[in-house]
């Protein structure tokens, strides 16, 4: 889908607004990692170049091992490219970033604080004022449905609302770029869903730039404005789908669509196409 000025997620952003006239939300250019290990050297990703949005939402799919969660990291500055260059809002990437929320496949929440010491656990870090950092917590929490079990500890929480306290973690000191790491992997098909649902509503609502790694092609084209399919290591982009549905997706009729059926297919042909050769 393309978002157009008459969109109000276009248009009630400012950071949308502002990041959609000066430049990306993040650019890869012609990116390469290898990483050099006693044993052997292994090329993670060669020829990446990616350009997103702000306020876009790119799905990554692809085998294991093909570089996903590294291309993550280079965004995040937590790791270094051989070669090329990484930008974020504009800006070289040259260490870890602060402005990124990031969210792992497994909620890693602390068992002794409850959902919404969770939650604050990222102003604390910032150094966000408190009634400020609170106010934005309850929004939060009401925004993901977890209104009624702030004060619940992780283990009283099922594993669809720890991944939402999780989420809520990332989003605190709203990030205008979201990195999501498989969020949902160990979640049974329904909470999943759900789940898809609820990240959907929060991007229309929060505006945030998203590059979200899944092993879901349908969860990757019922979010995703474009998707990204990646080959075998070295990781490089076979192609970039552009899905072609509304911001606003109901989840039942969006499946039923042709848009979504062609952007699986074609998916799935790539993927398919590329086991085929491994
Ligand atoms: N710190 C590291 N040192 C050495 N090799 C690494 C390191 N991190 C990743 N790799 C290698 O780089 C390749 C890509 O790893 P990465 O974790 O990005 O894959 P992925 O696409 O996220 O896989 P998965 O879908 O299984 O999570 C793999 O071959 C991995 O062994
Ligand atoms: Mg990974």
């Amino acid at each position: 889908m393309r978002k157009t000025a008459g969109d109000p997620k276009a248009t009630d952003d400012p950071r949308l607004a502002a990041g959609a006239e000066t430049s990306s939300a993040v650019r890869l250019d012609d990116v390469a990692v290898r990483f050099r290990t006693k044993k052997k050297d292994v090329t993670a990703l060669q020829d990446v170049s990616l350009d997103v949005r702000a306020g876009e939402f790119v799905a990554i799919v692809g085998p294991s091992g093909c570089g996903k969660s590294t291309l993550l990291k280079l965004v995040a500055g937590l790791l270094a490219p051989s070669s090329g260059e990484v930008l974020l809002g504009g800006e070289r990437v040259r260490g870890p970033r602060r402005d990124i929320g990031y969210v792992f496949q497994r909620a890693a929440l602390l068992d002794w604080r409850t959902a919404r010491r969770n939650i604050l656990l990222q102003a604390e870090m910032r150094g966000i004022p408190g009634a400020e950092a609170r106010a934005r917590a309850d929004d939060l929490i009401r925004m993901t449905g977890l209104g009624g079990f702030e004060d619940a500890y992780p283990h009283e929480l099922s594993g669809g609302m720890q991944q939402r306290v999780a989420l809520c973690r990332a989003l605190l000191h709203e990030p205008p770029v979201l990195l999501m790491d498989e969020p949902f992997g160990a979640l049974d098909a329904l909470t999943r869903e759900q789940m898809n649902v609820e990240l959907n509503r929060i991007w229309r609502e929060t505006g945030t730039t998203v590059l979200l790694v899944t092993h879901s092609i349908p969860e990757a084209v019922y979010l995703a404005d474009r998707v990204v399919v990646m080959s075998p290591r070295p990781g490089t982009i076979t192609e970039t789908i552009d899905v072609g549905l509304p911001a606003e997706r109901s989840y039942a009729t969006t499946l039923a669509t042709a848009e979504f059926g062609a952007a699986t297919g074609r998916i799935r042909e790539l993927l398919g196409a590329v086991s085929a050769h491994e």
